[in-house]
């Protein structure tokens, strides 16, 4: 176990919060995905036991992942209705922030066609949040689109950015009350490379000019929604948050892994950032991932086989130290850690994580990294993605028959350190 923390590292103001996505917890979306998750389901649940056989906790998951119910985000953890006892839960873990989206495709579900109701539930939803001191992190765009806007070519086309425009204009005109944090977009990077690259998400288009179509369109919406969003509230604090992976070569000595090393940086992390260098005003940071890489005939990522978490992923939490050093000495703009976690479903992982992630917060702090905030991803178990409902990301567990969270002990004790540290 890491050393005692030290509570003097964090800023009086730190922001401690939980993330969420609309369409992972909200339940009932109609959008581009769950259209997608229809027509799905069944290969999913057929191909589970060939992709997920080998995961060491498969005996506990086989029954879920071998369902097509499992691939369908359905009632969700129906958030959507629950939000206040949501927030109180997260209040009672002593978090004081909280990062949601607003779903685009309930605001405009046909083209230029605003839902008024929706707009008024998102309102009230900012105004909970206010009114319990948990500062709303407002993310526009986490991988959902509209139907119409989907059917139209998405991101695809640059002549259909006027639409997402049209949308941050009303969000801007209608949600910015008690809001001061925005992020524009989830995870550029991997919405690209999912859906163009390796096609294993919508609209499964595997096509790399597509890919760097859309990445490049993604950079000026971005920009595009800055300046609009600025506009209207200079005072807000814009940002994206950015999936970076602590990326290290396998061979420290050798040349040629250094070489793979650098462009894999170039690509996966600082390619995105850098376009939109003067346009933001902090660095949301996603972390998970350490990855080592070798030059061989390929590019090759080769990581330790242990420890892994329930998805398979290689587990070093604290990677993030020396991302966060990168980030700072490239954009000196502060950074917010907008996602970090674990799918742990037996919690036997999560503590340790947390634990050597505050250590490495504190180290980057002391050394004089400007972090404003840590939210982890995710206040509940949700739905993830292509993968269903079996991960666990949540510091509360779901019980999806009658919806009951129940706080994890990792959460329990996260919570003790937040008290202690804020102090
Ligand atoms: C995404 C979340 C996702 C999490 C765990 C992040 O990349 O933003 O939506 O659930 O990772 O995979």
């Amino acid at each position: 176990m890491p050393e005692e923390i030290d509570k003097n590292a964090f800023p009086r103001n730190f922001l401690w919060g939980a993330s969420t996505a609309a369409h992972q917890v909200e339940g009932n979306n109609h959008n581009q995905w769950s259209v997608w998750e229809e027509a799905n389901a069944e290969r999913l649940a057929k191909s589970a036991p060939r992709l997920l056989g080998h995961l060491p906790i498969w005996k506990d998951i086989k029954d879920e992942a071998c369902d097509p119910q499992n691939y369908i985000s359905g009632k969700g953890v129906d958030h959507y209705n629950r939000f206040r006892k949501d927030f109180d839960l997260a209040r009672q873990l002593n978090l004081n922030a909280f990062r949601f989206t607003i779903e685009w495709s309930r605001l405009e579900p046909m083209k230029g066609q605003w839902d008024q109701e929706a707009f008024d539930h998102y309102k009230t939803y900012i105004a909970e949040l206010r009114a319990r001191d948990l500062e709303p992190i407002l993310n526009i765009f986490h991988w959902t689109l509209p139907v119409w806007f989907a059917q139209m070519g998405g991101f695809e086309k640059r002549s259909n950015l006027k639409y997402f425009e049209n949308f941050v204009h009303k969000i801007a005109k209608e949600l910015l009350d008690g809001v001061h944090y925005v992020i524009t977009l989830n995870e550029p990077n991997v919405y690209a490379s999912f859906s163009y690259l390796t096609g294993e998400w919508p609209p499964q288009n595997r096509n790399p000019l597509m890919f760097a179509k859309v990445y490049y369109n993604l950079a000026k919406a971005h920009r595009k929604a800055y300046y609009l969003l600025k506009h209207e509230k200079p005072s807000l604090m814009i940002g994206v948050a950015a999936q970076l992976a602590n990326i290290q070569a396998k061979r420290p000595h050798s040349m040629v892994d250094g070489l793979g090393t650098w462009w894999m940086r170039y690509f996966w992390n600082w390619w995105f950032l850098g376009r939109i260098r003067k346009e933001q005003d902090f660095v949301g940071l996603n972390y998970y991932f350490t990855d080592y890489y070798s030059l061989m005939l390929g590019l090759e990522r080769d990581n330790p086989k242990m420890p892994i978490n329930d998805l398979g992923w290689y587990m070093e939490p604290e990677g993030i130290y020396p991302l966060m050093v990168r980030v700072w000495a490239h954009y000196k703009k502060p950074i917010m850690i907008t996602e970090n976690g674990v799918a742990d479903m037996h919690d036997q992982y999560r503590r340790w994580w947390i634990e050597e992630t505050i250590v490495a917060m504190e180290r980057a702090l002391s050394e004089g990294v400007n972090i404003i905030g840590y939210f982890h991803w995710s206040l509940l178990d949700n739905f993830e993605w292509a993968s269903g409902w079996w991960p666990h990301f949540g510091l509360a567990a779901v019980n999806r028959q009658n919806m009951k969270r129940t706080v994890r002990p990792s959460a329990k004790w996260f919570a003790h350190q937040i008290a202690k540290i804020s102090k």
